[in-house]
């Protein structure tokens, strides 16, 4: 069988991670690009994809990559893809996408022609007029770049960074799989402890546990291509069963603390949903009294950014505060610090280690690694 083309786009400076999860998960001929990563794989792929990335934001499939410099020409490409071996007669078809660089430049008006031509097709070939749509979910996606148009078949519904465990959040919360590359990036493998001390909601100290389990992030949720027809139920079934086996079971030390006893509450709650409450600790604490104990150790964390003028120097005089607690944390603690702030490192008084360019959505934000 014809391997299926994977795309999974990323936050932008997630890509060399997504593209080591995708190699690990044993995809073939793995791209990274800018924003996303594209591989081959089998149809048994797809949900192992969706059950077990952490940091990519939703699989698509790819169905066709064709010029397009005129609504003729994307008419034409869209009509040219089969699109009744994907969608049943009362599936439901919406389009949507975005162009950039190109002469077709209008979104509505490329949604409406792949939309007519995925619906002309359709309606040709289970013989309707008018097609139901009442049926199960196959979002059509289309991304129109220097003129070459791709279309995909979105697999995943609701992004990959809503594991199902977040339901309630508190005020700026970082995107679950933001959260899970901060983890990775500090290289914490469930062995030594493990600390947030601004857990806000405990999305870092989640996902540190669901990674120091080895849980598959999406084993709690569900995906629109659960729903469809032409794909083997069974797989679902198997890429479940493979992740499940894949778990470790452990006594592991991860906590969180937060001023906000709010924030405490419902970081508690998340992990209950999350089904770690029995590795993960939360606690109300003032980041002054943070101390930690052992030779190694893992603090990653994402302080208040103060987006706004008296809340930015209320954030600074926490990084001051922050940057005196950190001379008492052991040396070989790794210490991993995301804010939008451009001059952390003053306000902490310690230069990074290293310093990545990365984004929670659309705020641009730096990872700060320290390392004495
Ligand atoms: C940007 S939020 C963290 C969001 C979190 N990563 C999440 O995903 O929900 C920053 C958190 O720092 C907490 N905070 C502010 N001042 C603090 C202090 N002095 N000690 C501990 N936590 C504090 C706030 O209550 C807030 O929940």
């Amino acid at each position: 069988m014809k391997p299926f083309t994977y795309a999974i786009p990323c936050l932008f400076g997630l890509e060399g991670l997504v593209g080591d999860e995708v190699r690990r998960l044993g995809l073939e001929d793995v791209q990274v690009e800018n924003g996303r990563v594209l591989c081959q794989g089998a149809q048994s792929d797809l949900p192992r994809l969706n059950l077990n990335l952490r940091c990519g934001e939703r699989v698509l499939l790819r169905l066709a990559e064709f010029p397009a410099r005129s609504f003729e020409a994307l008419f034409q490409g869209a009509s040219a893809v089969p699109w009744e071996d994907f969608v049943p007669r009362d599936g439901q078809f919406p389009v949507k996408g975005h162009a950039l660089d190109s002469q077709l430049h209008s979104v509505p008006d490329c949604q409406k022609i792949i939309k007519k031509a995925a619906a002309e097709r359709l309606g040709r070939v289970y013989g309707l007029n008018r097609l139901p749509e009442t049926g199960a979910k196959y979002q059509i996606q289309f991304a129109i770049m220097k003129d070459q148009c791709t279309l995909y078949l979105d697999t995943t519904g609701p992004g990959l960074h809503k594991r199902g465990y977040r339901a309630v959040g508190v005020e700026a919360p970082l995107r679950e799989t933001l959260a899970a590359a901060m983890v990775i990036l500090s290289r914490y493998r469930g062995k030594d402890p493990f600390r947030d001390p601004f857990c806000g909601s405990g999305t870092i100290a989640i996902e540190a546990a669901l990674i120091a389990r080895n849980r598959a992030p999406g084993l709690d949720r569900s995906f629109d291509a659960q729903k469809w027809r032409w794909l083997d139920g069974q797989c679902w079934l198997d890429a479940a069963d493979e992740a499940m086996d894949k778990e470790f079971d452990g006594a592991y030390d991860i906590w969180g603390g937060d001023i906000d006893p709010k924030a405490v509450r419902i970081a508690r709650e998340n992990a209950v949903k999350a089904g770690v409450e029995d590795i993960v600790r939360f606690d109300e604490a003032d980041v002054k009294k943070f101390h930690c104990q052992g030779e190694y150790g893992q603090i990653v964390t994402n302080p208040p950014y103060g987006e706004r003028l008296l809340e930015k120097e209320e954030a600074e005089a926490l990084y001051r505060t922050f940057g005196e607690v950190y001379h008492r944390v052991p040396p070989k603690w790794r210490v991993l610090v995301i804010t939008s702030h451009p001059e952390f490192e003053r306000f902490f008084g310690c230069r990074a280690e290293r310093k990545r360019k990365l984004y929670n959505g659309m705020i641009k934000c730096d990872l700060y690694q320290f390392a004495r």
